[in-house]
């Protein structure tokens, strides 16, 4: 593939945009840009401009333009399994524009574009879960059809990421959030026991991946739920139910 100069990425992003937008149209619970809603994905329309080279590209608005996952990487996944664990100690080290991308795809990102499939299962395929990104530049919802981090918030403010000191050493802190507008169950009870069912999902994969990679991570109840909310913006019927950390462990 030809690679692209950052002008023809920004070109490419702007062409692109107007199309993924319009695909939420007025089906969907939340016809604004922060919504992964499913119309779009089943469309398929994973539009979006793929930055090359392992790279995010910023556009003049904030937005990110991730890398595509990689697919192939790895270490075998009884050796992953194997090897998952808790950590609580992180080196202040960056993450890697791949590593955040795979972090988000694993997270629930989309795997079957034709049908618009997700790498974790949901009931009646709600697909109700949504990511956010934290790090010291700001925070930022994931858009999984066009695999872009939308900015919520600018700025550090990772000192609200968890009740426990290490939570704000961490590079990266991944919030897992269920859209009871999206959810298929009419029942209240069941639609807050399948959020919190897939949330685990997303967080198993998130440990396979660090345990692949040989990352930090532990998945973490003990937040702020009120103030954490407010700082991503979400809406009454979106529940934060989980937050994980994920870094290099301290050096030995
Ligand atoms: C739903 C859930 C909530 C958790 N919340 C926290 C938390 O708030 N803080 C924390 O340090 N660990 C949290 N953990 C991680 C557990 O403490 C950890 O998985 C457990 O001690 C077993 O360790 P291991 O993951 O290394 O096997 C949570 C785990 C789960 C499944």
């Amino acid at each position: 593939m030809m690679p692209l100069t950052p002008k023809l990425a920004l070109a490419s992003l702007l062409v692109s945009l107007p199309l993924t937008l319009s695909a939420c149209g007025d089906k969907c619970p939340t016809p604004d840009q922060t919504c992964n809603c499913s119309a779009a994905a089943k469309a398929g329309e994973s539009a979006a401009p793929v930055s090359p080279d392992g790279k995010s590209t910023v556009a003049e608005d904030g937005t990110i333009t991730l890398p595509a996952p990689d697919k192939v990487g790895g270490i075998p996944l009884m050796k992953a399994i194997s090897d998952r664990k808790s950590s609580r100690a992180y080196r202040p080290q960056a993450l890697s524009d791949q590593m955040i991308s795979d972090l988000v795809w694993v997270s629930a990102g989309i795997n079957r574009p034709e049908k618009g499939g997700i790498t974790i299962p949901t009931a009646m395929g709600s697909k109700e879960i949504d990511v956010y990104v934290m790090t010291d530049k700001g925070v930022f919802f994931y858009k999984s059809d066009s695999h872009q981090l939308i900015p919520v918030e600018k700025g550090d403010h990772r000192s609200i990421a968890g009740k426990q000191e290490f939570a704000a050493q961490a590079p990266v802190t991944l919030f897992f959030v269920a859209d009871h507008a999206r959810m298929k169950p009419k029942d209240e009870e069941a639609r807050k026991s399948f959020g919190a069912m897939t949330a685990a999902y997303a967080s198993e994969n998130v440990y396979l991946y660090c345990a692949s990679k040989g990352l930090a991570t532990v998945v973490r109840a003990a937040i702020d739920k009120d103030a954490l909310s407010a700082l991503l913006k979400l809406r009454p019927e979106q529940k934060l139910l989980l937050a994980q950390s994920v870094g290099y462990a301290p050096e030995e």
